[in-house]
């Protein structure tokens, strides 16, 4: 039987529609800038790994929103400035004291505020002459619901601003990002001890390349073996996170690598906490951590940062995540060999961004950023540590 074809709506005009995506831009930029800001100051575990996890799905949103912008006739590097309501509400998420207090607004307020207006986009676009747009929005709903019942508070109130996509944008300006205090470290709950030298327990051998490198196999050593190497990746995590959040002037795809790669590290961080309470018999907590790595890589600017922690660290991981690999295969240890062959996957990537931005950072020249590598490296003792504190 023949079904009549259902009139076109018609749904926003171009304009309208693009006014609608700017406001959106605005919203999640800041949201991933911010929550890029928070994520080291966060101290509970579990919000930090969805945290991560969310920061990533906001990064690519607003890739695939910067599209549809040029798409819709709009500058899409910067569309304009937001209007008054919306700047006085990013405003408050901008000067939120810590971490739970921009967690507040930021899953509270604006992540509903930016759902109620998708819903009502949705409700009103043309399915068929903006297909485009619709398929965007059904992704970004779905998201944007998944990150408000992981992190918002269990009554979601009615959104400050009714329809945030129907407000006005200000052409030709912009609204600079505001960049937060330099971290002194990084934040852990409350069980878990900070002390300087971290866990005394894991020795030199465990992170120099080569011959003398050793290989923990047994419970005992993996215990403390996983524990560190669990709070280097949430350290890594932290550390791409601020190098995005410090430094709004790079391009967009800084801002995407770094946010991937730190979800990247927090998910190796959930692996191992797997790892440790499934198959080793011990817990995050369990032993003390240090920051001693971590503050010597924060110390340095965005090409140090990049040349040592990504070119070096994690450049120079790979071939001990490989050893591992190979010498916990040979004892039968399928699980956690399994682990290490993705460590070294991911890890490719990772490098590969210190090339990429350091390169960028010194003007397109690759080999500069090799020979600033080169020169780094100098300094570093046996384990590739400029400080007494273990990598990974
Ligand atoms: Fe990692
Ligand atoms: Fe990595």
């Amino acid at each position: 039987m023949a079904t009549s074809p259902e009139p076109l709506a018609g749904g926003y005009d171009v304009d309208e529609n693009a006014i609608r995506f700017s406001n959106y831009f605005h919203v999640l930029r800041e949201l991933v800038h911010l929550g890029c800001g928070w994520l080291a100051l966060e101290p509970r575990l579990e919000v930090k790994y969805a945290l991560g996890d969310h920061l990533y799905d906001d990064a690519r949103t607003v890739s695939k929103i910067r599209r549809r912008l040029y798409e819709l006739r709009t500058p899409s590097d910067y569309p304009g400035a937001p209007d008054e309501a919306l700047a006085a509400l990013l405003d408050r998420a901008n000067d939120a004291q810590d971490a739970s207090a921009y967690l507040a607004i930021a899953y509270g307020e604006l992540k509903p505020a930016l759902l109620a207006a998708i819903r009502i986009h949705l409700a009103n676009l043309d399915p068929l002459i903006d297909e485009p747009s619709a398929r965007l929005l059904t992704q970004l709903l779905h998201r944007q619901e998944r990150h408000v019942v992981e992190l918002g508070p269990r009554e979601v109130p009615e959104p400050a601003v009714e329809d945030l996509g129907a407000l006005p944008i200000r052409l030709r300006q912009t609204r600079p990002l505001r960049v937060m205090e330099p971290l002194d470290e990084p934040a852990r709950d409350a069980f878990v001890q900070v002390t300087p030298e971290g866990d005394p327990y894991l020795t030199d051998e465990l992170y120099v390349n080569g011959e003398e490198n050793h290989v923990p196999s047994d419970p005992g050593e993996q215990r403390h073996f996983f524990h560190g190497l669990m709070d280097a990746e949430l350290c890594a995590a932290e550390l791409m996170a601020r190098n995005s959040h410090e430094h709004p002037e790079m391009p967009w795809d800084f801002h995407v690598d770094m946010a991937r790669q730190c979800w990247d590290e927090i998910r190796h961080a959930e692996i191992h906490d797997r790892l440790m309470a499934t198959e080793l018999g011990c817990h995050w907590g369990d032993y003390p951590v240090g920051f001693g790595y971590f503050k010597s890589i924060y110390a340095l600017d965005l090409l140090g940062r990049l040349a040592l922690f990504n070119g070096t660290s994690e450049q120079k991981a790979m071939w001990r995540h490989s050893h591992r690999r190979k010498v916990l295969l040979e004892m039968g240890q399928v699980t956690v060999a399994r682990v290490f062959d993705y460590l070294l996957a991911d890890e490719v990537p990772h490098v590969h961004n210190g090339v990429r931005w350091g390169t960028h950072l010194l003007g397109g020249d690759e080999r500069a950023y090799r020979e600033k590598v080169r020169e780094l490296r100098a300094g570093l003792d046996a384990t590739g540590a400029p400080a007494a504190a273990s990598p990974s």
